[in-house]
């Protein structure tokens, strides 16, 4: 059985003030709850060291939004996979489509992103999705598959447990408007089965593939069900801790 994750994104929002009141309130939530799903949370890149310091006595991990793929250099603005795993990073998200639509990050540039965060023993959580427009010309497997293709196929077959897989179309991000179940359902399965294909049935079916667009606690129940979605990354609701430790709950056996 697969045990599902739970990331809080939040984005470019909070101080490090915020974001340690936040993380503290998710702490001491969860501490009642039975752990029903692996949890982290990815503050911004300045409240990284101290919410990790505010999570050291948890179960939850520390996430980063982002890595650059080369160690150090004259790379203004950047943050190195190295410098994350220094201050505790347990997670890297790579290829959020915010990074690959208003920073025009390419496949190639984050596909060079997923080895430097797994030299440092991190995990990457690698995002794909297909905008409306190519949803609407009916091209969404066809986009996913080229994502992975571009950050999975050079790797060593033996990493493919190390990585976490995020469906996210991007048409779903803080807009409101979640895919359905069988959307969700469609593109978890066909991820599902390249990973299988690619790397071994053991192995392919091992990996969590995370789903992320909008979820909510309205929604979160229904879309846990779905076989093949193995956790959630959660954008505006994990801002609100009691909204993000009622997504967290959808995991939970009997909700399950
Ligand atoms: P959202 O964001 O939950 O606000 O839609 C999800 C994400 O960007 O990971």
């Amino acid at each position: 059985m697969i045990t599902p994750l739970v990331v809080g994104n939040w984005k470019m929002n909070g101080g490090q003030a915020a974001s340690i009141q936040l993380a503290r309130q998710i702490v001491r939530l969860l501490k009642n709850q039975p752990m029903c799903a692996e949890v982290a949370l990815a503050p911004p890149f300045t409240a990284l060291a101290s919410v990790g310091q505010a999570l050291r006595q948890s179960a939850i991990k520390l996430a980063a939004q982002n890595s650059h793929w080369a160690e150090s250099g004259a790379f203004t603005g950047e943050v190195s996979a190295p410098m994350l795993g220094e201050i505790g990073c347990h997670y890297v998200i790579l290829g959020h489509s915010e990074r690959r639509h208003v920073f025009h990050e390419s496949d190639a540039m984050i596909a060079r992103k997923v080895a430097p965060v797994l030299a440092q023993s991190m995990r990457p959580i690698y995002c794909v999705g297909e905008t409306l427009s190519e949803r609407r010309r009916k091209k969404t497997l066809n986009i996913v598959t080229a994502q992975l293709d571009a950050a999975l196929k050079g790797l060593a077959k033996g990493v493919i447990d190390k990585i976490e897989i995020a469906y996210e179309p991007v048409w779903a991000i803080g807009t409101g408007q979640n895919a359905t179940p069988e959307q969700v359902d469609q593109v978890h399965s066909s991820i599902r089965a390249y990973l299988k294909n690619s790397f071994g049935d053991s192995k392919g079916k091992a990996v969590r593939i995370l789903y992320g667009g909008s979820v909510k606690p309205e929604n979160a129940s229904i879309l846990a069900a779905i076989d093949e979605v193995n956790g959630f990354l959660v954008g505006g609701a994990s801002l609100n801790a009691e909204s993000f430790i009622s997504i967290v709950q959808a995991f939970a056996p009997a909700a399950k």
